[in-house]
Order: structure tokens, then C-alpha cells, then sequence
């Protein structure tokens, strides 16, 4: 995809460069623009060495404009990414002002354009800012709102640019909304619930017993769902990501945690996915103070429990959601997905191999979905990718 990032003055705009990298790692053509107030935080340079491509900033230079002027430019781009935007520009994109490179670009463009506002959390607070990104995302602008947190000026707020890899994933997302619009269609307004990350069995205040989950196939799942449409709630084991925008999220460490918190959830919500890597046994009763190596001691004995199975017991309930299981295997996966599925009753599973490089940490996955009437082997891609091939799978099998 060609992609015209657009970069404004703001000290948030070395975060562009990461986010112009990830762009260009993902196969997408990246043509970045500058403000001058821009170029006062970071150089040109780096965005050129980055994207391969001379970094475009003056609306009347003969030079600049020889190769491709301003209104090709603004035709040239499937997508613009505003990162950051700054409230000047905005206040300017809203009025319709066209008084550098950029925003005359932006006035000249009919593509759909995500704004990534970063600002001091009062400039973002006032009422004439709000007021303008209201007015934009009215006009059809996506926007991906400021994070919350400690800004370089020192205050504590709304206003941090989120990072850029919140911004390309959430980008991913909408981009692969609009270009699916039967997708779209189907789960627009649906609820879907996820459980997504490890739990975490307390051995002990210090301790416990995990797993590798990384929790990034269920926020996928989460986040893509979001951008076409869907009501997400999105229940995460602990995991250090970030929540996508607009979904409801709920943590929890324990299986039983966990299970209270689907129990509570499941009835309100159409699909259920279960991505979660909940941990098969806990121990008994958790120790009150740290367990204490005795002299001389070579053994420890745990005596462990299992856990309920949370995704079967969905599975049971009358009425109940469209259930959909992972089954994560480092040997014999089909067979072992296969039975799986029809033992706790699953409408659709999807089985992946795990083990050395592949599955649980990685960005990349291969999952094969398997429904009582058919097996898909999805190719190897992202993470994201596989997510909207579930999603794809779920509506295939509800609407055929
Ligand atoms: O039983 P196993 O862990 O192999 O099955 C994996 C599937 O079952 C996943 O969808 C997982 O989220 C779910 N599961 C569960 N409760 C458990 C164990 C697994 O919901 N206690």
C-alpha cells in the first residue's frame, strides 16, 4: 500500500521514525511530509533513510515539485497517517486552511486518513481541540486518540502519542476493515468475547506458575474485530501489551479468575473466542509467606489441582455463544485439535503448533481452523492476518 505520512511538529514525531520503519518492514510504500515546525524536533534525513524516499516539506519549491507536485502526491496515497498531529494542524485540517505542503495535501485528498493527535493534556483538553477532532471524525477522519501517561513536558495526562507499534497495528486494523466490506457487514455490531494471555497460578507471593502465552493472538483477534465493528470484550490474562482502542478490556491473573470474569461476561456476547493459554492445574491453596529453602532440602513437593476448563463450560451452557477454541501442540496437532474439539463441544477450533521459534512469543503464526464440516490451513503470515482468517472462518460458518 502507498502510505503518506504526514509529520508535525511536536516531540513526539521521533516516535514517526519507528512507525515510518514498520511501515516500510510490512512491504508498504511510505512517502513522508513535514511540517517546518516538524523539522525543528527531528531531520529529514533519518525519514529518507528510512523510507528511500526525499522527504517532501515545501509547497512551493520548483525542485521539490518537478518530480511529483503536491496534487499527485495527494492522489498517490491509498493512506495518510497524520503521527503526530499536532493541535495547530488540526485546528487548520478543520477549517479547511492550506497553508503548507501538508495541509494542502489534506484538503486536495479524498483517502481515508488516520489523525494520531499527541499534545500537552490541556492543549488536548480544551474545548477548541476536542471541538475540532470531534468535527473530524464527524467528517469521516479515524482517529486514535492520545494515551494516557507522563508527557515530555513533565505533566501527567491524556496527550502521549501511543507507540508505534500501537499505531501500525490499530493503522492494520482499519485498513484491513475497509478493504473487507462483507467482513465488515458481518460483524458490525456483533459482541464478541475474548480471553486472550497466560494465568498465573500464585505459588506464593513471590511466585507462580505460568506459561509462555504472550497474549498477542487474542489481542489481535480483539483489536481487528474492533476495527470492523464489533463490541469486544476482551478478558487478559497477565500480559504486558497495550489495549486496543475501543475495546472493553478486563484483566485477571488466575484460571479462576478468568472464569468468573467469562461467567459474568459470556451471556451478553454472540462469539466467544478463547485464545487464553489457561494454565491446566493450580496449586491447592496458595502460601500466605514466600516458601523457605530449608538446609540441606532436595525436594519440594506441590500438590496441584486442575483447573476448570473455562472454554468447555461456555460450550455447555443453553443458549450459548459460537465457541471457539485454540489448541496449542507440540506433537500430533491435527489429531490432538480434532479430538479436542468435539470434547468440549466447539464450534470451531484452530490448532497450532507450538515449540522451538514457532507459536506462542513470535509475531507469525499457522493456524489450521477446523469446524465439524471442514479444515482450512490458513498460510503463514502475521499474527494479525491469521486473526482476520478466523474471523473470516466465523462468518463463513454462521452465514452458510
Ligand atoms: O485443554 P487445552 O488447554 O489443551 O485446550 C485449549 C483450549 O481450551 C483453549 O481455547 C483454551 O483457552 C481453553 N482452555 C480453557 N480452560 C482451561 C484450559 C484450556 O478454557 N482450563
Amino acid at each position: 500500500m502507498k502510505i503518506l505520512l504526514g509529520v508535525t511538529g511536536g516531540i513526539a514525531a521521533y516516535k514517526a521514525l519507528e512507525l515510518c520503519r514498520l511501515f516500510v518492514k510490512a512491504g508498504h510504500e511510505v512517502q513522508v511530509v513535514m511540517t517546518q515546525h516538524a523539522k525543528q524536533f527531528i531531520g529529514p534525513l533519518s525519514f529518507q533513510a528510512l523510507s528511500g524516499r526525499p522527504v517532501r516539506d515545501a509547497l512551493f519549491n520548483a525542485e521539490q515539485e518537478a518530480g511529483m507536485g503536491h496534487i499527485e502526491l495527494a492522489r498517490w496515497a491509498d493512506w495518510i497517517v497524520l503521527a503526530p498531529a499536532s493541535a495547530n494542524t488540526l485546528a487548520k485540517l478543520r477549517m479547511g486552511l492550506a497553508d503548507n505542503l501538508l495541509t494542502t495535501l489534506l484538503l486536495a485528498s479524498d483517502r481515508p486518513c488516520l489523525l494520531v493527535p499527541a499534545m500537552n493534556r490541556l492543549m488536548w483538553q480544551n474545548a477548541a481541540t476536542q471541538e475540532n477532532v470531534a468535527v473530524l471524525q464527524a467528517r469521516g477522519y479515524h482517529l486514535l486518540a492520545p494515551a494516557e501517561g507522563v508527557q515530555a513536558c513533565g505533566e501527567v495526562g491524556a496527550g502521549r502519542m501511543p507507540e508505534a507499534q500501537q499505531i501500525f497495528a490499530d493503522w492494520q486494523a482499519r485498513s484491513t476493515a475497509a478493504a473487507y466490506p462483507a467482513l465488515h457487514a458481518f460483524w458490525q455490531g456483533r459482541r464478541l468475547l475474548v480471553s486472550a494471555g497466560p494465568t498465573f497460578e500464585d505459588l506464593d507471593p513471590v511466585r507462580f506458575l505460568g506459561n509462555r502465552s504472550s497474549g498477542k493472538m487474542g489481542f489481535a483477534i480483539a483489536q481487528q474485530a474492533q476495527a470492523l465493528g464489533a463490541h469486544v470484550t476482551l478478558i487478559a490474562g497477565p500480559v504486558s501489551l497495550p489495549s486496543p482502542q475501543g475495546v472493553q478490556r478486563i484483566d485477571v491473573r488466575s484460571a479462576q479468575q478468568m472464569l468468573d470474569a467469562v461467567q459474568h461476561h459470556y451471556a451478553q456476547h454472540s462469539v466467544f473466542i478463547s485464545a487464553a493459554a489457561v494454565a491446566d492445574f493450580a496449586v491447592a491453596q496458595a502460601l500466605p509467606q514466600k516458601i523457605k529453602k530449608q538446609a540441606g532440602q532436595k525436594h519440594l513437593s506441590l500438590e496441584l489441582i486442575a483447573n476448570p476448563d473455562i472454554v468447555a463450560w461456555v460450550a455447555q451452557q443453553s443458549p450459548k455463544p459460537f465457541v471457539v477454541g485454540f489448541a496449542a501442540e507440540t506433537e500430533q496437532l491435527l489429531p490432538y485439535a480434532r479430538a479436542k474439539r468435539e470434547r468440549k463441544n466447539l464450534d470451531l477450533i484452530c490448532a497450532n503448533q507450538v515449540g522451538a521459534g514457532i507459536g506462542f512469543e513470535g509475531d507469525d503464526n499457522q493456524l489450521v481452523l477446523i469446524s465439524r464440516e471442514q479444515e482450512r490451513t490458513l498460510p503463514m503470515s502475521s499474527k494479525h492476518q491469521q486473526a482476520l482468517g478466523v474471523l473470516q472462518e466465523i462468518m463463513h460458518l454462521l452465514t452458510q
